[in-house]
């Protein structure tokens, strides 16, 4: 032990310490200084944990305690609170590079030590500075465009007001980008993820985890465990009250695994104890005996002859719809041209910085009631959940609260760690916090599922696209979620951007023990898009014409129908790339420089057409007026970081003529609001938000009516104060089970990207230079929130293109990840146009997933042009790249 003073955020502190206890522990545990997240496990791989020390940023995961006798300490609390921020997080704000905001303490804090050496840093030096904060959401440009805001406001260059006053247009709150509600709390970290809540009394948990992908559990022993100091017990399936299984769309995932382990991570039993070292503990003396069995690694073992079924009540085909539209066969061998190649895309991890934590807990009891059990995690669909847990369960007294989330891109469309937590607590009859490690994480949440994609394209003499087939695997790994609802939205956007009168496909859905997959930003159309974009330029090529040209006579145009055979109205992607065709022509032309030598440059076209609001889809939203004439809406839309914060208030204040801070938000509560579906899809803007239209459109006539101001006039009138809203696509019902001709998307999305990637030849290394993306999302809302999203898929884009890969059993860590750094962000330009939606509200639509439906086509066209190369499988890595182009050598 060592007795040490430090002086934390200006006040002379004291401690005694062991001599390995971490700052960040001192901080976060004995100071409740919250704002320093972990995402990393220690590694130094993440930034969360940045704060300044004697003036420096340090990371306080790795910094000793001891040996900080003396020390000056400041953490995201010691700079500012939202009543009163410091410069640098107005900056982050200002400059919309907050968006989950998970990573935003560390980032404003390496900021600040950079800032106060170096008043007028470049980029370059910035992104030196940030070079150990991760971010997922962001791309990193905002962030870096928030460093030097920041630097401006420091120098006395302009001022936050200067700023607002900038953003503010008074006519209107549209298509203005005013900061987020939520981001001066992320910004100066009293905002509260799930591990930063405390209950008191808490367990905590720790999870046995399969190491194998496929075996029968034998026999559990616990005996040794539970003698255990401060262990409170052991759940097991057994245990579980309900039907123990986490029901989305099929029941076949337990909470906890009783007779079979079907991948690697499948979790077994839950140790409780008093602190999460002693659950440890007791969790390394469990013995399990398992024994192996046959392991379905791919879908051809899966769907050969005798293979063994991952699920005894279900076939490894576990879904099955082809398309046909026309006649694809006769139109191939009518065609003047066709190509046929073979894709696929990896297994993938959204990849949030923040680990899978929840927490559960009691509600003091009324006399004679059944407790209520609170359930805290970062659902983005809590009343689905809810309904989730209790069946798993077999509890009805529970509600679920959506605390701040550090991002999801996919992955809590279903139950993750929640399920194992309420489990614990209905068990024990205590409160509990289940806070697991970024590689426990890893290893429970669900991944983006590879498409195995055999293609065939064709066009006629004149370059017009005559035919398109697709027979397209889905390795569904060991867990059904949302199952084909993956394959059934790529087949809705199979044709993409394009008028395909003949489509010939063939789609499955086949459980293997890999890990299993879900929803990942697009969820489906991103790989579908990859294959059809890629044929396409392919296609282009055989052709003889330019990438840009062929896919602007292909283009779809109004009255003409998509695969699913819908017809469309409004289809502005030949605007968008006339937007793109400047840039598209200075970048070829730049492009020219680099044909000699080991570095050559390519510049590659892509463009989606991306869904919004689904066959049938449903939104609700409440809106109530108030005393001062402020509305609340009362709505189930979960922000992961998206901005929804932004979209909701804005919408409701210039609608009804008031200020932004009259609106009242509350989206985070099952005891406040109604069931609204999943923040999935791209819907919440399109769907919720044109629920709440609704509601306020009834809103504003009772008020029009009675000429009532507040609450008290309208109800004195004998009016409702409160009104449900609701919106809903009435192109309803399931595809035809033999052609996939049917319903399709109320609304649609559409993009183009310009990727110019630099190739090592040597090295095989692929760079990304600059992407250049022309969008359509309707009316915008929030310019800034619509980039931010832009630039963050992107991000992700490449990132899936290039370098990430989840390899269950390898992928443990952010580097093992190959998670992208502010190191790999290349420049983004972004181009927006707006064509009103009809049914959207204000005439808005979404785009949280459009930004990287395009981005991986765009960048292997791009590899394709630079080194004459064809990656067909994600990602390019340079090994990959290197292969490709020895065996292209070696033909020649
Ligand atoms: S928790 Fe410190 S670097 Fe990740
Ligand atoms: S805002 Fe950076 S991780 Fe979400």
């Amino acid at each position: 032990m060592k007795n040490i003073k430090l002086q934390v955020n200006g006040v002379e502190r004291d401690f005694i310490v062991e001599k390995d206890r971490v700052l960040l522990d001192l901080l976060r545990e004995d100071l409740g200084l919250t704002g320093a997240k972990q995402s990393c496990d220690r590694k130094g791989q993440c930034g969360a944990c940045t704060v300044i020390v004697n003036g420096r940023a340090v990371l306080s995961c790795l910094t000793k305690a001891a040996s900080l006798d003396g020390a000056q300490v400041i953490s995201i609390e010691g700079l500012g609170t939202p009543e009163n921020p410091h410069l640098i997080q107005e900056a982050f704000v200002l400059a919309s590079a907050v968006q989950c905001g998970f990573c935003t303490p560390g980032m404003i804090l390496a900021a600040k030590a950079l800032l106060d050496s170096n008043p007028d840093p470049g980029v370059e030096q910035i992104k030196h500075a940030l070079r150990h904060n991760l971010c997922r959401c962001t791309g990193y440009q905002k962030i870096i465009e928030a460093v030097q805001l920041a630097a401006r406001f420091l120098r006395g260059e302009t001022t936050p007001e200067a700023m607002r006053a900038e953003l503010a247009v008074p006519e209107s709150l549209m298509g203005v980008s005013h900061p987020r509600p939520l981001g001066l709390p992320l910004a100066c970290g009293t905002a509260h993820f799930t591990g930063d809540i405390k209950i008191q009394g808490a367990l905590e948990l720790a999870v046995l985890r399969s190491a194998v992908p496929h075996a029968r559990i034998d026999r559990i022993d616990t005996s040794e465990a539970e003698k255990m100091p401060g262990v409170a017990g052991i759940v097991k399936a057994s245990d579980i009250k309900g039907t123990n299984r986490l029901k989305l769309q099929r029941p076949d995932r337990p909470v906890l695994c009783g007779d079979k382990v079907r991948y690697i991570g499948d979790p077994i039993l839950a140790v409780g104890a008093e602190t999460k070292e002693q659950a440890e503990a007791a969790l390394k003396l469990v013995k399990v005996d398992l024994t192996p069995l046959p392991v379905i690694g791919s879908w051809e073992e899966a769907l050969a002859a005798g293979a063994v079924q991952v699920h005894d009540e279900f076939p490894n085909l576990c879904y099955e719809q082809p398309q046909v539209k026309g006649d694809a066969q006769a139109a191939l061998k009518d065609s003047a041209s066709v190509i046929q190649a073979r894709f696929k895309t990896q297994i993938n991890h959204q990849a949030p910085l923040e680990p899978e934590a929840s927490a559960a807990y009691w509600e003091d009891e009324e006399e004679g009631e059944e407790p209520k059990l609170v359930v805290i995690g970062r659902s983005i669909n809590i009343h689905f959940h809810l309904g989730m847990l209790q069946e798993a369960l077999g509890w009805e007294n529970m509600s679920y609260r959506e605390a701040y989330s550090g991002g999801q891109f996919g992955i809590k469309v279903d139950v993750i760690s929640e399920g194992i937590a309420a489990a614990a607590a209905i068990h024990f009859r205590r409160p509990v916090r289940y806070i697991p490690s970024l590689a426990e994480s890893m290893l429970m949440t669900s991944k983006r599922h590879i498409f195995d994609m055999d293609v065939k394209l064709a066009a006629d003499v004149e370059g017009n696209i005559t035919a398109y087939c697709n027979d397209l695997v889905v390795d569904k790994g060991a867990y059904y979620s949302i199952g084909h609802v993956v394959v059934y939205r790529s087949l809705l956007m199979l044709s993409g951007s394009y008028n395909i009168p003949n489509v010939d496909v063939r789609s499955r859905l086949v459980y293997t023990n890999n890990p299993w997959g879900s929803a990942a930003r697009g969820a489906g159309p991103p790989q579908v898009n990859f294959a059809l974009e890629c044929a396409v330029e392919m296609l282009a090529e055989k052709v003889g014409m330019d990438s840009l040209e062929f896919r602007l006579k292909n283009c779809l145009r109004p009255g003409q129908t998509k695969s699913t055979g819908r017809g469309v109205t409004e289809w502005p992607l030949p605007e968008l790339l006339e937007v793109i065709r400047p840039h598209y022509e200075r970048a070829v032309s730049e492009a020219k420089a680099f044909r000699d030598g080991p570095v050559r440059r390519g510049v590659g076209i892509a463009t989606g057409s991306f869904g919004i609001g689904g066959p049938g889809d449903t939104g609700t939203a409440v809106a109530q007026l108030n005393e001062d004439g402020g509305v609340s809406v009362f709505a189930a839309a979960a922000n992961p970081g998206e901005g929804n914060d932004s979209m909701l208030s804005q919408l409701a204040a210039e609608y009804m003529g008031i200020p932004l801070q009259k609106v009242r938000l509350y989206t985070r509560d099952t005891d406040l609001t109604a069931a609204s579906g999943p923040a999935a899809a791209s819907r919440i803007t399109y769907m919720i938000g044109g629920a709440l239209m609704n509601a306020l459109e009834q809103l504003k006539d009772a008020m029009r009516e009675t000429g009532a101001k507040t609450s008290t006039e309208l109800a004195a009138a004998g009016k409702a104060v409160r009104y449900l809203g609701g919106k809903k696509n009435e192109d309803a019902g399931p595809l035809d089970p033999k052609t996939g001709q049917g319903p399709s998307f109320e609304s649609q999305v559409h993009a183009v990207q310009l990727a110019e990637v630099e190739v090592n030849l040597e090295t095989g290394e692929a760079k990304m230079i600059r992407m250049t993306t022309a969008v359509d999302p309707g009316t915008v809302i929030n310019p800034n929130n619509v980039t931010g999203q832009l630039e963050g898929g992107a991000d992700m884009g490449a990132g899936f293109a290039l370098r990430e890969q989840y390899i269950a059993g390898q992928t443990k860590d952010w580097i093992t990840f190959k998670f992208p750094t502010i190191r790999h962000s290349f420049p983004m330009e972004t181009y927006l146009r707006q064509t009103p939606r009809p049914k959207g509200p204000m005439g808005a639509t979404g785009v949280g997933e459009m930004c990287m439906v395009p981005t991986a086509p765009a960048v292997i066209n791009a590899i394709r042009k630079a080194a004459g190369i064809w990656v067909c499988e994600l990602p390019a890595t340079p090994e990959k790249i290197k292969a490709l182009l020895k065996a292209g050598a070696a033909q020649q």
